[in-house]
């Protein structure tokens, strides 16, 4: 086990988000969050990582490092690339020969071209920016990664390309991460597990396998698959919110 949460429970200004969550990681899975907005999937993600302390329940850490991913880039404006992307080993003490070494190489895996290095973040386009921030995350060689909808802002054909490049690096990598999305065919695709964590206080509603492995699921599978969950209970509260916005 990675990480456990152990009957966690937390609230603002004495209005309870959720109460009572288990919730553990084993060594290289991938487990997806799901929940309405506004049921505590952020609070619940800092919680783990150890951003936010919870007001009850206990956090198991069995890692050295982890990273994070946004739905914003969050890269530094005053540094190229190359720098940004090697920020966290040159936190950890890295010499800067080595860091851009590292940055060189995960920039190419996130298909970011060697003369984007030398941009600054303002230079890149959104996409461009959003895969520097995966390479940020990949070059500290996490045990952990905490992804907090890192998709939601990028156009749908940019979307897939960026899932599967987490999904090979989870795989070759064989870190443990928990994958925050409000898009079931997301977790769908990337994910070992889906948690769903309801609204009013709930809890984890659902906790469920995924059949297959992340990168080897076909189309029709993951279709398949989000139209079967969409129609249970559990799930529902999910599309509400998309149903009345839509109206
Ligand atoms: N720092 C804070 N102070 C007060 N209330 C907060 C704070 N952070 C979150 N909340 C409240 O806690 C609840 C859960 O917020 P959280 O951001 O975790 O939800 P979420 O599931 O991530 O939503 P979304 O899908 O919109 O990102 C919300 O009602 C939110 O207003
Ligand atoms: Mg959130």
């Amino acid at each position: 086990m990675k990480l456990a949460l152990k009957a966690i429970g937390h609230g603002f200004l004495g209005r309870p988000v959720f109460e009572h969550v288990d919730l553990a990681l084993a060594s290289g899975e991938v487990v997806a969050l799901i929940g309405p907005s506004g049921c505590g999937k952020t609070t619940l993600l800092q919680i783990a990582a150890g951003l936010v302390e919870p007001l009850r329940g206990r956090v198991h850490r069995a890692y050295r490092r982890h990273a994070m991913v946004f739905q914003e880039p969050r890269l530094l404006p005053w540094m190229t690339a190359r720098d940004n992307i090697g920020y966290g080993l040159r936190a950890s003490g890295a010499e800067r020969a080595m860091s851009a070494d590292v940055a060189a190489r995960r920039a190419a895996e996130v298909g970011l071209h060697a003369r984007d290095l030398d941009k600054y973040p303002a230079e890149l386009s959104g996409g461009m920016r959003q895969r520097a921030a995966v390479a940020r995350a990949l070059a500290v060689e996490p045990d952990v990664v905490f992804f907090d909808e890192p998709f939601t802002a990028v156009d749908v054909g940019l979307k897939r390309i960026l899932q599967d490049l987490v999904i090979a690096a989870a795989a070759r990598d064989s870190f443990s991460a928990l994958f925050v999305t409000h898009d079931l065919a997301e977790a769908v695709r990337v994910a070992h597990r889906l948690v769903v964590l309801g609204g009013n206080a709930q809890g984890l509603v659902a906790d469920r396998r995924i059949d297959g492995t992340p990168g080897a699921r076909g189309n029709r599978e993951v279709f398949d698959l989000v139209e079967a969950w969409s129609g249970e209970p559990a799930f529902r509260e999910l599309f509400d919110g998309e149903r009345e916005s839509a109206a």
